[in-house]
Parts: C-alpha cells; sequence; structure tokens
C-alpha cells in the first residue's frame, strides 16, 4: 500500500520513517508539508518524492494519506481526502470543535472510504493485553480502572495557547483508553484542575495537572490522573480491577536490568517520552490499518471513536471550570 503522508513534523516524520522502514505491505508515496524545509529533509532521508500540494499527494497514486499535519487543518484535508477516494489515517484529535468533526465524519460516510483515528495507546502490547483480559472476562465485572498519564516535560507556551487545554490535547488519549479498556461508554464526567508545574500555563488558561473521574455506562467508574511533569519520565500506566482480579500495564524500562545493591534494588530508567515509549504502538497501529483496508474491514479505531474522547474532553473542561459534574 502506498501512502502519503502529509505533515512531517514531530509525529509526521516518524509515521513516515516507520511505514517505510518498519511497517510490512506499505511504502511512503511521497510527503507534504507546508514548511518546505521539513518535507525536503524527509523526502532526501527516505528517498521519496516531495509533493508541491495536499492537492498534488491527493492526485497521486497513493492508496492512503497519512494526516500528520496540525490539529486545525485535519477537517479540510479528511474532506479532501475523502473526495480523493483516499483512505484515511488521521492523527488525534480528530478537531477541538465538535461540528467540524461531524463535518469531517459526513464526508468520509458519503464518500464511503475507510477513515482510522491515531489513537495509538490501543495497540501497545501492554496496554492491548489489559483490554483482553477484561473483554475475556478474566478479571470478572470491572469495577475500577486506573489510567495514569504525566509527561516529562510541558509543550512549548506557544503550543499550550492552541492546544486546545490539556483535557483536548493530553487526557484525550486516557479518555480513549477508559473506552477502549473498559468497552463501556462514558455517561458522567468530574474533572478537577490545577496549575501546579508552570505559572504561564494558568495565564494561558490551561492546567497543567489534573484528575477526572469518569463512570461508565456499565458501572465501571474510571479514574484519570494527567501532569505535564513528571520527574522519571513519561508515566504510563493502567490498572483494570475486577471481581475476579485485576491486571495492570506498568511503566517499561529502558533496559530490564536491575541494579542490587547493599543499599537496595534499582530498576532502569523509564522511556523519555511518547516516541521513545510507544514506537512499537505505531508500528502495530499501522499493521491494522493496512489489514483493515486490504481486507475491506472496519479500522480498528473507527470516526465514532474519534468523536467520543472530544465529547468528553470539553465535558471534562466544562467540570474542572464549573467545579459540577457533567452528564452525557
Ligand atoms: N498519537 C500521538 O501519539 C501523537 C503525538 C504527538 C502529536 N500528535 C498529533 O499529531 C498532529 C501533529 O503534531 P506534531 O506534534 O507532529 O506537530 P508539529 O507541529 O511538530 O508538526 C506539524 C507539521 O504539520 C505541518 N503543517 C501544518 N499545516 C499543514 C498543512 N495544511 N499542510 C501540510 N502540512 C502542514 C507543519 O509545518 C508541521 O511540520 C497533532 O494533531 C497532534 O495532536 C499525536
Amino acid at each position: 500500500m502506498k501512502i502519503a503522508v502529509l505533515g512531517v513534523g514531530r509525529i509526521g516524520a516518524m509515521h513516515a520513517d516507520l511505514i517505510q522502514n518498519h511497517v510490512v505491505g506499505a511504502e511512503v508515496a511521497g510527503v507534504f508539508d507546508v514548511f518546505d524545509g521539513a518535507a525536503a529533509e524527509v523526502a532526501s532521508r527516505l528517498g521519496v518524492r516531495r509533493f508541491d500540494s495536499a492537492n498534488a499527494a491527493l492526485a497521486s497514486d497513493a492508496d492512503a494519506v497519512a494526516i500528520c499535519t496540525s490539529t486545525p487543518t485535519h477537517v479540510d484535508l479528511i474532506v479532501q481526502a475523502a473526495d480523493a477516494g483516499k483512505a484515511i489515517f488521521c492523527e488525534k484529535p480528530v478537531s477541538l470543535d465538535l461540528d467540524e468533526v461531524d463535518r469531517g465524519l459526513a464526508a468520509v460516510a458519503e464518500a464511503n472510504v475507510p477513515l482510522h483515528i491515531g489513537f495509538n495507546r490501543r495497540f501497545d502490547p501492554s496496554h492491548a493485553a489489559v483490554q483482553r483480559a477484561v473483554a475475556d472476562g478474566e478479571v470478572g465485572e470491572l469495577r475500577q480502572l486506573r489510567i495514569s498519564s504525566r509527561d516529562p516535560e510541558p509543550p512549548p507556551l506557544d503550543y499550550v495557547k492552541v492546544s486546545g487545554g490539556i483535557f483536548l490535547d493530553m487526557t484525550i488519549h486516557d479518555f480513549d483508553m477508559a473506552r477502549f479498556v473498559s468497552g463501556s461508554e462514558v455517561v458522567e464526567v468530574n474533572a478537577t484542575g490545577a496549575v501546579m508545574v508552570d505559572d504561564a500555563i494558568g495565564q494561558a488558561g490551561d492546567f497543567d495537572t489534573v484528575t477526572v473521574m469518569l463512570t461508565h455506562k456499565n458501572g465501571t467508574v474510571t479514574t484519570i490522573d494527567n501532569c505535564r511533569q513528571s520527574a522519571f519520565g513519561y508515566d504510563q500506566r493502567v490498572e483494570a480491577f475486577g471481581s475476579l482480579g485485576m491486571a495492570t500495564s506498568e511503566n517499561h524500562t529502558a533496559t530490564s536490568m536491575v541494579k542490587r545493591t547493599a543499599a537496595g534494588s534499582l530498576g532502569d530508567v523509564v522511556p523519555h517520552f511518547f516516541l521513545e515509549r510507544y514506537i512499537p504502538s505505531y508500528v502495530h497501529q499501522w499493521q491494522q490499518f493496512i489489514e483493515a483496508v486490504v481486507e475491506d474491514q472496519p479500522t480498528p479505531v473507527t470516526g465514532v471513536d474519534g468523536r467520543a474522547p472530544l465529547v468528553i474532553g470539553l465535558a471534562a473542561k466544562q467540570s474542572a471550570e464549573s467545579g459540577l459534574p457533567v452528564t452525557l
């Protein structure tokens, strides 16, 4: 499958590299970025075409597009790609605006093309094993789900200002995990937020430290902890507690080394951030997307799955600002 990559910043450059070098049955058809330098660098490194425009990419022989541009550009590109009949992989979030999401999903439905949203954590082998333990009934009736997600450091302030806020930028992955692992929709959202890392984030109207409680339709309660700063690296853990037991996905460490001395035992560091921690998840995600498109099956993360976490995120923002729970 030939995949045109639109937007080769942090995540797009990584996707292009994985598609070209690590994903079986796929190659990069070419890359486009409004920043010529980024596109030129990736095109030359991977030995692929550089398109002059998104339209040129969409008019090419690519079977699919990977939309890895800044979030506000996603929906226009989804609509154009759907019109061009391409299979679509779009990075999360689809948009910060629900009406815009619906405009994109309507174009996809009209064109009847595959759409996958890049909630990559579902494809992390450890988190996916927790989900399977729940889905297979091994932990019994799911009672409580805990998700911890903490970044090593805050993003640049300019990014914070356009990110849509922590709930739509960061917690959105955890809202997706909550739906994925529990297998149940969210019916109530309670959120609190604080500024504990950097006052400038508060002055920009955002929080940097949040806790969210989600009540699911099946009665499960999910608790999510997020912080924009973690002294020991990228903290990524999931714990599913049920009537028959518990399944947990712990932090990975750089190596399995444990140093034992008279002072005690010390394991290796945890990966610094998502590019170190989640590479296998991105590769598995591509493999499953390609398989779904080739076999004409539903994509692993559908448009509905792209929309739901935004609804939860908007409710979390409202709850944190009002101090009241929000019913969905
Ligand atoms: N799934 C994940 O783990 C994950 C991680 C990081 C970012 N993301 C998402 O990926 C997207 C990109 O994030 P990033 O961190 O790579 O941002 P980035 O700013 O590093 O890269 C975005 C790139 O898109 C280009 N661009 C912007 N508008 C364009 C347009 N109309 N056409 C072509 N190119 C355009 C920019 O020049 C830039 O090179 C965001 O939606 C973000 O939320 C997902």
